[in-house]
């Protein structure tokens, strides 16, 4: 009995999407890169980064002996910037353990940093002609609604289950797979949403088992809400002669290898700061609006602080800084909302 599978493969063929920048290839690479931008970033959202990436690194090769501060250039604003450092480690793996060819035995794929077994599946089923089932965050409601499980989705025995699921539906032919296994992403990020289900429209709602029991909205089972805590933390713009002043942020934590503006804490006095970290005399200017950013364990609020740069202490260049135009340190390897501060400033 393969219902789900063909009733998918038929809701794709009629209803899922068809022109995708990575769909109509088989090439590794280009499929790889796309499974990663997409990992936690909505389909609009990656085109047209995935385009100008393929571009600027268009095979494993020119990616492996690029430079990182160019990748993550190439990435700057899309976030989770470990993607980014793991697809570039990947590429050089991949140069130096398999001959510069993307892998094709599944467990080679899973050595690579930043693929775990989902993402893996997607890349085996889309570019090697070999279907492995695929399980992401879209899946897994299509599942907990179609095949009604409870239970929140990411509890080793809901996952298992989900597994299971997906290994039985999975279907063998690898032409069938692709289009099963599109459509399943189709079917979750369009109608099977997640707070504006469109089940009237939807072809899977004969026997989605959710639908028939009036469960949609109940299911999957949704995870109980933790605060989120909130840090504070003062940035510094430093501005000398229309350029400001960037700091290369730590290769550990957030915003990893990335330019960004200097950080100190709120109770501290910002000329000071900017004195014993740089050796900067300065003046402070009016206070920037407050930028509130998320990521996924805690808000940051930060307070941006322009200052004018009145003399700087002769001292020796320190590596990991850099003066920068207002207009190239936004288009430099920085964090979204660093770029928004700037652009802020660039306006008044
Ligand atoms: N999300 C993850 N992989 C995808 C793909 N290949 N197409 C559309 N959405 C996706």
């Amino acid at each position: 009995m393969a219902a789900f599978a063909d009733a998918i493969i038929a809701w794709q063929k009629l209803h899922g999407r068809h022109d995708l920048p990575w769909q109509n290839t088989t090439d590794a690479y280009a499929i790889w890169v796309s499974e990663i931008m997409l990992q936690q970033t909505q389909v609009a959202a990656v085109i047209g980064y995935y385009t100008k990436f393929m571009q600027r690194f268009p095979n494993i090769h020119v990616l492996s002996t690029a430079k990182q501060e160019e990748v993550l250039q190439s990435w700057s604003g899309l976030g989770y910037y470990s993607r980014a450092r793991n697809l570039h480690n990947a590429a050089q793996k991949i140069v130096d353990d398999f001959k510069g060819e993307f892998p094709q035995n599944f467990d080679d794929i899973l050595s690579l940093s930043g693929i775990g077994r989902s993402t893996a599946a997607a890349i085996s089923t889309f570019a090697l002609n070999t279907p492995q089932p695929i399980l992401d965050g879209n899946v897994k409601r299509v599942f907990a609604r179609y095949f009604n499980i409870a239970g929140i989705t990411n509890a080793p025995k809901v996952i298992q289950t989900m597994w299971q699921i997906a290994e039985r539906e999975n279907p063998n032919n690898p032409q069938d797979a692709i289009v099963y296994t599109q459509g399943l992403m189709d079917l979750g990020a369009t109608l099977c949403t997640r707070t504006k289900p469109q089940c009237p429209v939807c072809l899977m709602n004969i026997d989605c088992q959710a639908y028939a029991n009036k469960q949609v909205h109940l299911l999957p089972t949704p995870k109980p809400k933790k605060t989120t805590p909130q840090k504070q933390t003062m940035m510094l713009i430093l501005l000398k002669a229309g350029e400001v002043l960037l700091e290369k942020r730590p290769q550990t934590g957030i915003w990893a290898g990335l330019w960004s503006l200097p950080e100190i804490d709120l109770n501290e006095i910002a000329t000071e700061a900017a004195f014993t970290k740089f050796g900067i005399e300065s003046e402070p200017e009016e206070t920037l609006p407050v930028v509130n950013h998320a990521f996924t364990h805690f808000k940051l609020v930060i307070h941006p602080q322009p200052l004018q740069v009145l003399r700087q202490k002769l001292q020796a260049n320190q590596t990991g800084n850099i003066w920068l135009p207002i207009s190239e340190a936004i288009e430099a390897a920085i964090p979204t909302p660093v770029r928004n501060i700037l652009t802020t400033l660039k306006s008044y």
